[in-house]
């Protein structure tokens, strides 16, 4: 399906994990579409965020959306608990394997939304065969790991990206997760992505200004 309209998922990775519980409903209210999720594990990444008791503690908070963000390998033993903890989608990377065509099913099985995650290496070429049972594409414009890093101008990736989803029919968010910024956004969602992760930039300003960041990166 074509290109939806612009929507913003705020990386808690950049919150103040001392109030979490503050910090989701202070994005709620500023206006976020979905809270973007970010679990590491120090192996497939080389950084450790937190597990799914922390998804679930924080669950009470929102109603928004929880689009978790697994960076964990191997990723399928996990995923029962990241569903009972709350979650509405959980992305995977093709690498965290070993078989991300079963981990999409595994995902699917529990009646939760499937996304597929592409590092800046990995070629589009690798999610050929599972466009047909995705929800959503992540595309990584930074090395996954930390929050506050440069982005990758993956610009030609994110349209191939779309032109792989507009052939499906199928409803697909299209999201980019990595240095995002009002600037780079707007080269983002002109290149066909309508689902941008942003952390360090949402964040950045403190509460008072989370609704204007949000507002700016929608455009
Ligand atoms: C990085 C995470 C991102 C991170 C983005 O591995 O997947 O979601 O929070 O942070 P910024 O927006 O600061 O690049
Ligand atoms: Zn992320």
């Amino acid at each position: 399906m074509p290109q939806q309209k612009t929507r913003i998922a705020p990386s808690i990775l950049s919150s103040d994990f001392s109030k979490l519980g503050e910090e989701v409903r202070a994005i709620d209210e500023a206006g976020a579409d979905y809270i973007h999720i970010d679990v590491m594990d120090g192996h497939f990444v080389p950084n450790l965020t937190f597990g799914a008791p922390v998804v679930k503690k924080i669950r009470p908070h929102t109603k928004k959306v929880f689009d978790v963000h697994l960076m964990i390998a191997p990723v399928d033993p996990l995923i029962a608990d990241f569903v009972d903890a709350g979650s509405d989608i959980i992305t995977a990377h093709v690498e965290a394997g070993p078989h991300i065509h079963r981990t999409l099913q595994a995902i699917k099985s529990h009646g939760v939304k499937a996304g597929v995650s592409l590092n800046p290496s990995t070629s589009i070429e690798s999610i050929k065969h599972v466009m047909d049972m995705v929800d959503l594409i992540l595309i990584m414009t930074v090395n996954p790991g930390f929050g506050g890093q440069s982005f990758i101008p993956l610009l030609d990736k994110i349209a191939a990206v779309r032109a792989m989803i507009d052939a499906t029919g199928r409803t697909i968010d299209l999201q980019v997760d990595g240095g995002i910024n009002d600037q780079t956004a707007k080269q983002c969602v002109e290149a066909g992505a309508d689902l941008l992760v942003a952390g360090s930039y949402v964040f950045g300003g403190g509460p008072g200004e989370y609704a204007n960041r949000i507002k700016a990166l929608r455009g």
